[in-house]
């Protein structure tokens, strides 16, 4: 197993690549299932999240095939292209072993229910940043006709005749379901309707690819998706959205070292309300022609509250309460979207950060300095909030379970080190 090893301390400051986004990535592949045709996707991040995904959907039939290195702003050493075909669903059924690894796998259902007429999925069980439930997938899919079962820790969805569209209203916003939703919708017979979708980025480039696909949709980037079924979808070739959360937490490294980055590939207009959290606080944001430039002089506190889209992203709550750390005066982190997703707490005070917790609000007093301290990671944004707090610390941080680092940043301390930081990745004794 891995760690990662920082001398606290140094300013961040050159050119950093931002990435093909995860979150985008992974429904896009399930969205491979509907057709038997190849599509190929450019841009995708070099993730274990990535990987694991890819090993389910060759359980299902899915052919996968690399070409080579490729991300969306020509020749660089990150990200990948790869080619997928599903020929042929060879099997329905994605079993609990790789499904439990990763949530996302429960995005199988809706595009293999949708073209074979059934499909048994085991359920992702629970998770560290709460219970996260699916319980919307699978009601919007019963309005879509199709019979759901659970069965041993699976859930069991038939079909025989085909998806029916219907109108489908969320009571709460679902980055999850919505996709699931979206991807069965486009091979149904007839119109369906999302109403209270969720507007995600990572939701319009599923959308995008969907429709270079063939399918037909409208309200594309609103809260309604009206979606009319077609009989067939068939292959493309689609570039992923580069990745608003990383391109966030390396926005929020940068501002806590008081650095002054540009971030190659990053979209501006996708961080929603973390740019006017961050700009609230102290941090400069310029677009450039390559992406958006990044410098911070002095940080204030401020008070940020986790919401869908355009909202502050709950994926960037962490990595905020660590930028707030050591500011001058207080701020209220808010949680509203996860329960249980202040796993990082423990670990910031421990580095010697102010942190009262009242329920789904945390109160951050600024402290003069963090000092380094051996730290473990929790789930995958908390890694990135203990990687942020050890570059400011004073003295050595050791961040150990960096997998989950890993699910979600590729080659993070390579990046960073690249631009200053004193970071490396070691093997963690026995
Ligand atoms: C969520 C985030 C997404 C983030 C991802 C990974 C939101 C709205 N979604 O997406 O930005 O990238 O986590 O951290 O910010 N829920 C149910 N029943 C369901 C589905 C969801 O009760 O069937 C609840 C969840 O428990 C949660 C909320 O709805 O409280 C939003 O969940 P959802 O958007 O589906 O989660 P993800 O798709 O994982």
């Amino acid at each position: 197993m891995d760690r990662i090893v920082i001398q606290g301390g140094n300013r961040l400051s050159g050119k950093i690549q931002v990435g093909g986004a995860k979150n985008a990535a992974l429904p896009l592949m399930c969205a491979s299932l509907l057709t038997s045709d190849p599509i190929t996707f450019q841009n995708l991040p070099r993730l274990a999240d990535i990987e694991t995904l890819a090993r389910l959907l060759v359980q299902h039939g899915v052919q996968i095939t690399m070409n080579g290195d490729q991300s969306s702003k020509g020749e660089s050493k990150y990200g990948r292209c790869l080619t997928l075909q599903a020929k042929e669903i060879t099997d329905t059924t994605a079993p609990y072993d790789l499904v439990r690894k990763m949530r996302a796998s429960i995005l199988v259902l809706g595009p293999i229910l949708a073209r074979c007429g059934e499909a048994r999925v085991s359920l992702p069980g629970g998770c560290a940043i709460g219970t996260r439930p699916v319980d919307l997938h699978l009601k919007g899919l019963e309005a879509l006709g199709a019979e759901i079962e659970l069965d041993q820790g699976y859930v069991v969805a038939k079909a025989p005749d085909g998806l029916i569209g219907a109108d489908v209203t969320f009571p709460f916003v679902s980055v999850g379901a919505t996709e699931n939703l979206m991807m069965a919708a486009c091979l149904a017979k007839g119109t369906t309707r999302l109403i209270n979708a969720a507007r995600e980025p990572e939701i319009t480039d599923l959308a995008d690819c969907l429709i270079a696909m063939g399918a037909k949709i409208e309200g594309v980037g609103s809260d309604t998706l009206i979606i009319e079924g077609v009989d067939s979808l068939h292959g493309c070739t689609h570039s992923v959205v580069a990745d608003r959360i990383e391109a966030g937490s390396l926005a929020m490294a940068v501002a806590a070292t008081r650095g002054d980055v540009e971030l190659i590939g990053g979209r501006l207009d996708h961080l929603g309300a973390a740019v006017e959290a961050l700009q609230k606080a102290g941090v400069e944001f310029e677009e450039t022609e390559d992406g958006f430039r990044v410098s911070c002089e002095a940080l204030s506190g401020t008070d940020v509250m986790t919401e869908p889209y355009p909202g502050f992203p709950t994926d960037l709550q962490a990595q905020i309460m660590a930028l707030m750390t050591t500011t001058d005066g207080a701020s209220m982190v808010t949680e509203t979207i996860f329960e249980n997703r202040f796993m990082h707490v423990p670990e910031l005070t421990r580095m010697g950060a102010n942190i009262n917790l009242h329920g789904r609000s945390a109160m951050i007093r600024g402290v003069d300095g963090m000092n380094g301290a051996p730290v473990m990671a929790t789930d995958l944004r908390a890694s990135m909030s203990l990687i942020i707090a050890g570059l400011v610390a004073k003295g050595e941080t050791i961040v150990s379970r960096i997998y989950h680092l890993d699910r979600g940043y590729e080659r993070l301390e390579e990046k960073l080190a690249a631009c200053g930081a004193n970071i490396r990745r070691e093997k963690e004794p026995d």
